[in-house]
């Protein structure tokens, strides 16, 4: 399979799905910077006439669900690429399992489907929730994949889909499962992960925070700014250098408690307090590993973090400030 053909190349445009969410946020941002404000159009079910996305480049309200929808967004404005965002998180979906299988799955249908009919790539995340309690504490690239939560039965089907189309039709589909994100530019979008970016807005707004799982939860953790670039690399890379983690490479940024994440704010910020009142989100975060294996991605296409717990504190605190 040949290089990616690439924007520079075509000169066509990029669709990013569900961007007016967390990682769209800063995505949109970042692939605007790169390829030029008109040639991403941003998208999102959510219509926010204020949003730094919609006022910064075209938008159009699309549901990733509507299939037909979808197909006449690609054909208008001319995409080449899509980086598919629209997704229901976990502690959203386990409230509402029947629609994080809706969203999910469907919209993954969605964007595979017309990515086979018109020669799109594909850009669609994954994440840690693919493993379940049975998997290493450090979990490797390939391993049993069995979540215990709706969401992650959503993200192995994800990837299993995506597979399926880069094997049988050849579509150039990529994705990485992301660690929990840290960012400040848009809030954490109902997932189990969001007290390490709550954590920090109560600590500035109020110097206490109640963090939903215990302290001695570990998870891993990443930078939004690492995510981001990490998702640009990816889909830079020479698809010959890809195997098959090409749809859910595990990627590492750092590994920490959220009792060493709330030391961690303490030692910046003296007087702040947090307690741990444990809810059902603690069981979520029970059942995903506490560090992940990124040596496929290290090999196959470069994979480096540069932000570790004390630099995303520094980064976190003075992101805010500004
Ligand atoms: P988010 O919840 O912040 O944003 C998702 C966006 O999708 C929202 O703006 C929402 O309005 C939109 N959306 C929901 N239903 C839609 C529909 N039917 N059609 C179109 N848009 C719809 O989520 P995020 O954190 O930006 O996550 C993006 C992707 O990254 C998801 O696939 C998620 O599973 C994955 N991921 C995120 C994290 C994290 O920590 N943020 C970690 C691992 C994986
Ligand atoms: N951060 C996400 C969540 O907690 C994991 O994919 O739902």
């Amino acid at each position: 399979m040949a290089d990616p053909p690439g924007l520079k190349k075509l000169g066509e445009r990029i669709l990013v799905t569900g961007a007016l969410g967390q990682i769209g946020t800063e995505l949109v941002e970042a692939l605007r910077a790169k390829y030029g404000p008109d040639a991403v159009v941003a998208s999102d079910l959510r219509e926010m006439p204020d949003h730094p996305v919609v006022r910064s480049g075209p938008f159009r309200h699309l549901s990733v669900i509507d299939a037909d929808g979808f197909d006449s967004v690609v054909v208008e404005e001319g995409i080449a690429v899509v980086y598919h965002l629209a997704a229901i998180l976990s502690a959203t979906g386990e409230r509402l399992p029947e629609l994080a299988e809706r969203i999910n799955v469907g919209g993954m249908v969605t964007v595979l489907e017309a990515a086979r009919k018109h020669g799109l790539r594909v850009y669609a995340p994954s994440s840690i929730a693919v493993f379940g309690p049975d998997a290493p504490d450090v979990a490797p690239q390939v391993t049993a994949l069995n979540p215990t939560t709706v969401y992650g039965r959503t993200k192995v089907t994800g990837e299993r889909l995506a597979l399926n189309y880069w094997k049988q039709y050849g579509v150039d589909v990529r994705g990485i499962r992301y660690p929990g994100l840290i960012s400040w530019k848009a809030p954490a979008g109902g997932g189990t992960t969001d007290y390490a970016v709550d954590i920090f807005h109560s600590a500035l707004a109020a110097g206490h925070f109640d963090c939903f799982v215990r302290a001695d939860t570990r998870l891993p953790m990443m930078y939004m700014d690492d995510a981001i670039r990490a998702t640009l690399e990816l889909m830079d890379a020479p698809a010959d250098s890809l195997g098959d983690a090409r749809v859910g490479y595990n990627i590492r940024g750092d590994s920490f408690t959220a009792g060493e994440l709330a030391d961690a704010i303490s030692a910046r910020m003296p007087g702040f307090t947090c307690d741990f009142v444990p809810d059902v989100r603690q069981e979520y975060a029970d059942s995903w590993p506490d560090d992940v294996d990124d040596s496929v991605a290290v090999a196959e296409w470069g994979w480096k973090a540069e932000f570790g717990l004390d630099a995303i504190c520094d980064a976190m605190l003075r992101g805010m400030k500004s």
